[in-house]
């Protein structure tokens, strides 16, 4: 097994919007490594959030690392609106285009590429990309909400996923989003991945500083 540092990346959509700024801040202060943020567009997934002036705003106060995920039914069309401001973009297998080509555009860009499966769709999928990602990202809930229970049926595909890391001596990180807390986190680890995506965990937690640890496996 891939022993990476654990890495923790908290979803701003749980923040309180009318404070964006002061909420990332308080999160970085509270020990987070990355910030995730989840852009949805209302075709890929049945809600909205919010777009590229949002994510450059952000990105002139943020002190860590930004991690785009998109939900949204054109990553290739839209990729370049985020990859000036960010460090990861993540893009969904299910939509209908060209994968190959935009992970290798976004890697162009200077950005390092994400590749996101939903619970629903078979790990096959993905299987021919792994080679070309930096980041894969198994959902453990099916995305569009935060606040939802963790899916324990998706860990079949982390396994998976770390077994073909080591047997191809690739090195990609293994992220999971949705329902992440101490518990789903220490499963999550268990089974091979290494960035804990937290939204309800983190940002609504009394003490962040404590949540990040308890993500960590730490006391
Ligand atoms: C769901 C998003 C998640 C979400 C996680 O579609 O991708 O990042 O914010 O929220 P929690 O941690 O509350 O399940
Ligand atoms: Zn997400």
């Amino acid at each position: 097994m891939n022993r990476k540092p654990v890495i923790i990346a908290p979803s701003v959509l749980a923040c309180d919007f009318l404070r964006i700024a002061d909420e990332c801040t308080r999160i970085e202060r509270a020990g987070a490594d990355w910030l995730h943020l989840d852009i949805m567009d209302g075709h890929f997934v049945d809600n909205l959030s919010f777009g590229p002036a949002v994510v450059e705003s952000i990105a002139r106060i943020a002190g860590v690392p930004l991690d785009a995920h998109l939900m949204i039914e054109r990553p290739d069309h839209f990729f370049p609106r985020f990859t000036p401001h960010v460090e990861n973009v993540t893009i969904h297998i299910e939509p209908s285009y060209d994968v190959a080509a935009t992970l290798k555009a976004i890697r162009a860009e200077g950005c390092t590429a994400g590749l996101a499966i939903s619970p629903p769709t078979d790990f096959g999928r993905v299987e021919p990309y792994l080679d070309q990602i930096d980041l894969l990202l198994v959902m453990t809930v099916n995305p569009g909400f935060g606040g939802q229970a963790f899916l324990p049926g998706t860990m079949a595909k982390v396994e998976r996923a770390d077994q073909i890391r080591s047997d191809r001596k690739l090195d990609f990180h293994i992220q999971v989003d949705g329902g992440i807390n101490p518990q789903t986190a220490a499963v999550a680890q268990g089974h091979g991945a290494n960035v804990m995506v937290a939204g309800t965990n983190i940002f609504r937690a009394p003490d962040p500083v404590r949540a990040i640890r308890s993500l960590r496996g730490q006391a």
